[in-house]
């Protein structure tokens, strides 16, 4: 069985599809998450629900965090952040996966159950089997008294606002910059200098005008995904803080549109994606302006040589690409955040253009409350 869709309850707004909507809400939703939570005396973020002193905080020796689906790549996201600005081990794993394989379950580990819904079974069974053998468990959750955030220890509220349609954007978008603050905030509390916070800080108060910046876009990016549609296939590529963003596109693309979509680390192309490279199979490439930047622009050389074409996603126009779309630049580890949001529209538009069923894509649910 799955949870019962109820849209009836919220109004359009003016928006043809609830998918329009809550891209078009993103920047409000951002603003939401970040506000009464940054601490501009000490460079840091109070999360009033995470219950965890700083002799708790230091403590922790590894992160490992679990979701389904899109919640499961905003973890991939939010694990890089915390390893990069907490320096503490972090990675992340479908929820599905890790509760099938009788996992070592370590009481140093902080453990981080990532749901939209906080009903999704996969990831609820996880956060059980997680408490009974003892270890510590935090949620990063959208829906505030769901059972996800009522089993765990204690965690960070998203709030993205409800959200309809069955394919996530803006619950996205929101729980990559609650993993921001919760890294900001372990980072403050073991080796992350005050500077850094700073400028952490600075990054997030951006956002909200540079999500407008992207959103005014949509003209251009409908354009570009009318350009796409009649592709049977597409490659998404990034590499280390580009690759979840590539396997979060892809997925939306296949959700909605129903094109097959492949994400790859653009690292991993000559050990034999490449074979695939064609005219007929376009390639979206992220390319963020960071110290990667030139190993991305090799990538699309290599792709062009072999006929290949490119749309990229990138801080300034890709010599390479058929098409770029520039966003603007944040701080290197921010990002993530906002190089996705183009990429919604496209797969919006690309559904759009191919008479799809936007809100509710065949053979989904929104929440996924069996096995
Ligand atoms: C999102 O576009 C998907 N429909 C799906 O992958 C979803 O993210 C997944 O089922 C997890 O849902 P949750 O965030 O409510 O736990």
């Amino acid at each position: 069985t799955t949870v019962e869709w109820e849209a009836a309850s919220y109004d359009m707004g003016g928006h043809d599809t609830y998918m329009h909507k809550e891209i078009f809400e993103q920047a409000d939703a951002v603003d939401r998450v970040l506000r009464g939570r940054i601490d501009d005396r000490f460079s840091t973020v109070h999360l009033g629900g995470l219950n965890l002193d700083a002799r708790e905080a230091r403590s922790v020796r590894r992160v490992k965090i679990l979701g389904c689906g899109t919640s499961y790549h905003a973890g991939l996201i939010g694990a890089q952040m915390i390893e990069e600005l907490a320096r503490i081990p972090a990675d992340a794993e479908p929820a599905s996966e890790f509760r099938y394989r009788n996992p070592v379950v370590d009481p140093d580990t902080l453990y981080i159950a990532v749901s939209q819904s906080g009903e999704t079974y996969d990831v609820l069974a996880a956060v059980q089997e997680l408490k009974r053998k003892g270890a510590r468990v935090f949620g990063v959750v959208n829906v505030v008294g769901s059972a996800i955030a009522r089993e765990s220890d204690a965690g960070v509220y998203v709030h993205a606002g409800p959200e309809v349609c069955v394919v996530s954007t803006k619950c996205f978008t929101n729980t990559t910059v609650a993993f921001a603050l919760l890294a900001l905030h372990l980072g403050r509390i073991r080796d992350l200098s005050v500077a850094d916070g700073k400028r952490i800080i600075e990054g997030l108060r951006k956002l909200p005008a540079q999500i407008t910046e992207i959103l005014d876009q949509e003209a251009e990016i409908k354009k570009i995904a009318e350009e796409y549609a009649d592709a049977r296939s597409m490659m998404f590529i990034g590499r280390v803080r580009g690759y979840p963003v590539a396997r979060e596109a892809s997925l939306k693309l296949k959700e909605v549109s129903y094109i097959h979509a492949e994400a790859y680390p653009a690292s991993e192309l000559k050990h034999g994606p490449l074979a695939l490279i064609e005219p007929a199979l376009p390639t979206v490439a992220i390319v963020p302006d960071d110290d990667l930047l030139e190993k991305n622009r090799a990538a699309l050389e290599e792709i062009k040589a072999r006929s290949g074409r490119i749309l990229a996603v990138a801080h300034q126009e890709q010599e390479k690409a058929d098409r770029t779309i520039v966003v603007p630049k944040n701080e290197d580890e921010l990002d993530p955040i906002l190089m996705g949001i183009p990429l919604q529209l496209l797969a919006y538009h690309t559904a759009l253009a191919l008479g799809r069923d936007i809100d509710k894509p065949r053979n989904l649910a929104k929440s996924v409350t069996v096995e």
